[in-house]
């Protein structure tokens, strides 16, 4: 532990183990990754170090020629962020069974965590009202994903919303992370680290959910989900190249990020 000085980078083992590959889940394993408990030795330590590393306007950076765009990404990522804290709390009432309603109360709580480790980073930067700053920078087709999304949670389309929400976001969200953490300061890299292990379960959670079905043939939803997914990439990809450009990343880093996105999806088997 390293709570008052310099951040360290939380250990990669942090996530727990992938739920990416249904085949290789068990029900134990799913109970036990489910739980509440599980979820709390997962986040205990980055939950922690993150926080420190953002403490309100304690040893705030000076403003820099980067701090604006820096601005822009953090205002983008927190609302990523407050999108999915809302549509986790809303999957919790549509989940079918008490383990996914589990998961996705431990899920609402991380992205609470997430919204405000950002807003908290936004604040160090000199920002007093972080939830203006989210409506004025953020990226329109962001706002847009955002609103199908939580639209999808209202109408009560458990699968669409879980497809749109742990596959889509989680994975667009995990390939952007992942791409900035490589160029980022420490302060950021540290909230950014402890991030990633967290998508990667809410990742998990919904391949596993959608995976089994889609394996076992389920030839409407196989449809369904192609659909949406074509409706959504527009959006994911107008939000990831804003982001991206403001991050200062080079073409080819783009181009894997994209790729980054589409393997999730493909693994799923949808076309
Ligand atoms: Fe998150
Ligand atoms: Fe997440």
């Amino acid at each position: 532990m390293n709570v008052g000085g310099t951040p360290t980078l939380p250990g990669p083992d942090l996530a727990g183990p992938d739920l990416a590959d249904p085949d290789l889940v068990e029900p134990d394993l799913v109970e036990e990754v489910h739980s509440v408990a599980y979820w709390f030795d997962a986040v205990a330590d980055h939950l922690r170090r993150g926080l420190a590393a953002v403490s309100d306007r304690e040893g705030g950076d000076a403003a820099t020629e980067g701090t604006d765009r820096l601005l822009t990404v953090l205002a983008n990522y927190a609302l990523g962020e407050l999108t999915a804290l809302e549509g986790a709390g809303g999957l919790v009432e549509l989940a079918g069974d008490r383990r996914a309603k589990t998961f996705l109360a431990t899920q609402t709580l991380d992205e609470a965590r997430h919204l405000e480790v950002f807003t908290r980073r936004m604040r160090s930067l000199g920002v007093d009202d972080p939830d203006a700053e989210m409506e004025r920078r953020a990226h329109p087709a962001l706002q847009a994903f955002r609103e199908r999304l939580l639209g999808l949670v209202h109408d009560g389309d458990w699968e669409s919303a879980v497809f749109a929400q742990n596959v889509v976001l989680e994975s667009m969200e995990r390939a952007v992370f992942d791409a900035h953490r490589l160029d980022a300061d420490l302060r950021t890299r540290v909230v950014l680290d402890g991030v990633i292990a967290d998508e990667r379960r809410h990742l998990g959670f919904g391949e596993n959910q959608l995976g089994r079905r889609l394996a076992a043939g389920d030839e409407r939803l196989a449809r369904r989900l192609s659909e949406l997914r074509a409706e959504l990439d527009p959006l994911v990809m107008g939000a990831v190249e804003g982001v991206a450009a403001e991050i200062g990343l080079a073409p080819d880093r783009v181009a894997r990020l994209r790729d980054d996105y589409e393997a999730a999806v493909h693994r799923l088997g949808l076309s």
